[in-house]
């Protein structure tokens, strides 16, 4: 079903008087005339450019849903999130469970049994992980979940499987793959045990191989977030502070940075520095461009980084060069970061996702009304959110790059 909405009569939309919008949207709305796809609200920029006097202004951890629309659903900006959607995109719950934070990070789609494999969070409240608990990691049949979906419609809460995994992998908060096969997580240590990266097999026994804990013998400080670098195989991962902020790792004795590990040869380096609070990675598919989103804001000061930057990667060395922001952005901060293949970037944020194409313009989001700490393209045409206590399994155009 399309709706079609057309500039004049976007005060349809019912937006509330809260924000003096309704008015304003019929006489300044500047986009042309489109179809909104269904479960999509459109939120034309010129609608809040300027906010009335004693307008309800907000801060970063309060949502902007100005249609008032219910979540989930596609929140549009630019037309050019209409493609990405498609005609007929929907977004549903299939797993869900109040009490815990199940659907953390290390989202990773196996294609040949058609699973997704993730983490629950590694700290909070919900995350039933500290000093003395390691997090799990967890497994869902789409195939299930798209059967239920069949029958029931809608929303539906399909059983999570969790994986048993050696004690070698303590704490994952991230993870890529399949890579050869096997899934690659990445994991932040817990008190004295190292922050690690590991090849696991996707299938029972679920045997996994350690491919590095240290940094020519130091410890790192707690891993966050890994991918392999299209065209070379390298593998690029993040280092950040949170497994001391959750208070389940010792002080920090390096800075917060983006290295690079080669599988070939075990060697390791460092490829970009200077972060506050380094987390999501991800390089379009020619394997030209990197981007690193930087949650300094997490630690609680509004004017730390909640930024997504953008680098060149030297085709030789694999050094990040020429950094600049790709994105700063509204809600909360950029987790997770994928990459579609018109470039694309969709980043987990304090609202959902948040889609920004390659010139920074912030396109739409998958507005869940919640955090979105990272999310997966699931071929051929899904985007698994994970949401914490909520997993969502959006159904668009779009694809991310291979
Ligand atoms: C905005 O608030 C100020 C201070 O409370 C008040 O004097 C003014 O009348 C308000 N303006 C409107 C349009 O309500
Ligand atoms: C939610 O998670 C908790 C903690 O693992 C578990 O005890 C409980 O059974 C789960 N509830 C559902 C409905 O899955
Ligand atoms: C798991 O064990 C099999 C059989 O020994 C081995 O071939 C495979 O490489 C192992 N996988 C990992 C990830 O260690």
């Amino acid at each position: 079903m399309v709706k079609r909405i057309v500039a004049t009569s976007l005060g349809l939309l019912g937006l509330p008087t809260v924000f003096g919008y309704a008015d304003r949207l019929g006489e300044r709305a500047s986009n042309p005339p489109f179809d909104i796809p269904p479960q999509s609200a459109f939120v034309d920029p010129a609608s809040f450019a300027v906010l009335p006097e004693n307008g309800s202004f907000r801060n970063a951890n309060q949502l902007f849903n100005p249609t008032n629309t219910t979540p989930p659903f596609f929140q549009i900006f630019n037309k050019g999130f209409l493609p990405i959607l498609g005609s007929s995109p929907s977004i549903n719950v299939i797993a869900a469970n109040a009490s815990f934070a199940f659907a953390h990070e290390a989202p990773i789609y196996v294609p040949e049994t058609d699973e997704l494999f993730f983490c629950s969070n590694d700290g909070g409240a919900l995350g039933m992980s500290d000093l003395n608990h390691n997090n799990k990691v967890f497994k869902i049949s789409l195939a299930d979940a798209e059967k239920e979906m069949g029958a029931n419609g809608g929303n539906v809460n399909v059983p999570i499987t969790e994986i048993p995994l050696s004690d070698d992998i303590q704490m994952t908060n991230g993870g890529t793959g399949p890579f050869n096969g096997n899934l690659i997580l990445i994991n932040s240590g817990r008190g004295s045990l190292p922050p690690s990266i590991a090849l696991v097999n996707p299938k029972p026994p679920h045997n996994s191989t350690t491919l590095l804990n240290n940094y020519y013998g130091r410890q790192f400080a707690s891993l966050n977030d890994v991918k392999v670098h299209p065209g070379s195989g390298k593998l690029f991962f993040t280092d950040t502070f949170y497994g001391f902020i959750n208070q389940f790792r010792p002080a920090p004795l390096v800075p917060g940075q983006v290295y690079r590990f080669d599988p070939d040869t075990a060697a390791v380096r460092v490829v970009a520095t200077d972060f506050n609070k380094p987390n999501g990675i991800a390089f379009t598919g020619d394997g030209l461009t990197a981007y690193v989103s930087d949650t300094g804001a997490a630690g609680g000061e509004a004017t730390d980084p909640a930024t997504i930057y953008a680098f060149d990667v030297d085709e030789t060395t694999h050094a990040f060069k020429n950094r600049r922001v790709l994105a700063y952005v509204d809600t909360g901060i950029p987790d997770g970061i994928q990459v579609d293949t018109e470039g694309n970037v969709y980043t987990g944020c304090g609202d959902g996702v948040n889609v920004f194409a390659p010139d920074g313009t912030l396109l739409g989001k998958f507005f869940t009304g919640m955090v979105g700490a990272n999310m997966v393209f699931a071929p051929p045409n899904r985007l698994m959110i994970l949401a914490e206590t909520k997993l969502f399994l959006a159904k668009i155009a779009a694809k991310g790059v291979v």
